[in-house]
């Protein structure tokens, strides 16, 4: 089955709106990904019928709460193939999940000790690790990548010691849109028992996640990638990792018993969610990856990749312009420069027709610098866009480029 796009869209009601007096074409997917009325509507009718605080009462809308609370939480274990719900942590998004992660692992990485992470890593997973580094004098070591922009697998092998604690790396490159063979990675730390965080960001509304085929140790991704709300995002942990690490918070439902002088903490997952939790934030997530489960994943990847494909064969038979990113595996995401012109310029351009792209480091200075470049042009594609909206999209781009040179 194929998706009905013309349908689809009609599920985002912003995508009829227009951008200055143009159809609005929305390829700044990779930045933040718009909301179907699934979502919306769920986040309405929790404020409208469900809100109450969960785990605290025995009133009917705490137990109500709490059910779809736990409910979500199961959903999104089966969604991405964990052991148990038990090994899912709500967070604010992928960055806070990488941090909880740096931060707990402070108590395992000494002097000397090693951190890996790849040349291809946003800030969020790149600097919680070099800062972690720095306030225990470990190295952060780098992982290179090759110019097509693939993680070189050989530098990985030699790269992983004895010294190595923790491997952190990206599912999908958020600027050059690479698929890293995370499964392939994984088994190389394994065999010298190095835990493996995965940034799972660029992927969760691309490519079916399976974390415990994967046989990661720890993934994190946002729901608002993936057209969920935003502020919400997931640490998945081997409940093995999870049972052993501290809390990172303190208060509200992690807490067993309490007394001025002592505290013992819950079971999990509830040790690590301080505080009242996003109940609408992970209800909203729910329905955002029910939306993309019920469409099919699979289908999603094969529309995703025609548009892909379409785009890039159309901008590579444009003069003057470069693609960031050739890797044999890609997803959704398309970097390109075009000689003489800056990006910000083609970009303010572009939304005068219209198009929303997102311009210059996307959160990754060191890999676009990495690149010889200051910025890029970044198109990055999601379920409801269109081969015709990408005809729209160069149509600009080349209006754009005539203008600027
Ligand atoms: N990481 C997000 C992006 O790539 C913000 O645009």
């Amino acid at each position: 089955m194929s998706l009905n796009i013309g349908q689809l869209r009609k599920d985002f009601p912003i995508l009829a709106r227009k951008v200055n007096g143009k159809r609005l074409v929305y390829f700044d997917n990779a930045a933040t990904t718009q909301k179907p009325v699934q979502v919306i509507e769920r986040i309405k009718h929790y404020y409208t019928e469900e809100n109450s605080n969960v785990h605290r009462g025995v009133h009917h809308l705490s137990q109500l709460a709490t059910d779809k609370y736990e409910h979500a939480r199961q959903f999104v274990a089966s969604y991405i193939h964990a052991g148990s719900a038990k090994e899912i942590i709500f967070t604010r998004g992928t960055t806070e999940s990488v941090n909880v992660v740096a931060s707990l692992f402070q108590h395992l990485i000494g002097a000397g000790d090693e951190v890996l992470i790849t040349a291809m890593e946003h800030h969020s997973n790149l600097v919680p690790w070099q800062q972690l580094c720095r306030q225990q004098q470990a190295v952060l070591k780098v992982v290179p990548i090759n110019e097509k922009g693939e993680l070189d697998m050989t530098a990985l092998k030699n790269m992983i010691t004895s010294k190595t604690r923790m491997f952190a790396l990206a599912h999908v490159s958020n600027v050059l849109g690479t698929i890293n063979p995370v499964g392939e990675a994984v088994k190389l730390a394994r065999k010298k028992n190095i835990p493996v965080l995965v940034d799972g960001a660029q992927a969760v509304a691309h490519l079916p996640v399976d974390v415990t085929g994967l046989d990661c140790d720890f993934y994190a991704f946002s729901a608002h990638k993936a057209y969920g709300p935003m502020g919400i995002g997931v640490l998945y942990g081997k409940e093995e990792w999870l049972k052993k690490l501290p809390p990172y918070q303190f208060g509200g439902e992690m807490v067993d018993q309490v007394s001025f002088s002592e505290t013992t903490f819950n079971n999990l997952p509830y040790k690590f969610e301080a505080g009242t939790p996003n109940v609408s934030g992970v209800l909203g997530m729910e329905a955002a990856l029910k939306y993309i489960e019920e469409k099919g994943i699979g289908n999603v990847r094969d529309h995703e990749d025609e548009l892909l494909d379409f785009a890039t064969r159309k901008l590579s038979k444009t003069e003057g312009i470069k693609i960031i990113g050739e890797a044999r595996e890609k997803t959704a995401v398309l970097s390109f420069v075009v000689n003489g012109v800056h990006p910000y310029d083609l970009g303010t351009l572009l939304d005068q027709m219209g198009v929303a792209v997102r311009t210059g480091y996307h959160c990754a200075q060191p890999v676009v610098e990495s690149f010889g470049l200051t910025g890029t042009v970044r198109a990055s594609f999601g379920i409801y866009n269109t081969l015709e909206e990408v005809d729209v999209f160069v149509d600009a781009l080349k209006k754009s480029i005539a203008l600027l040179k």
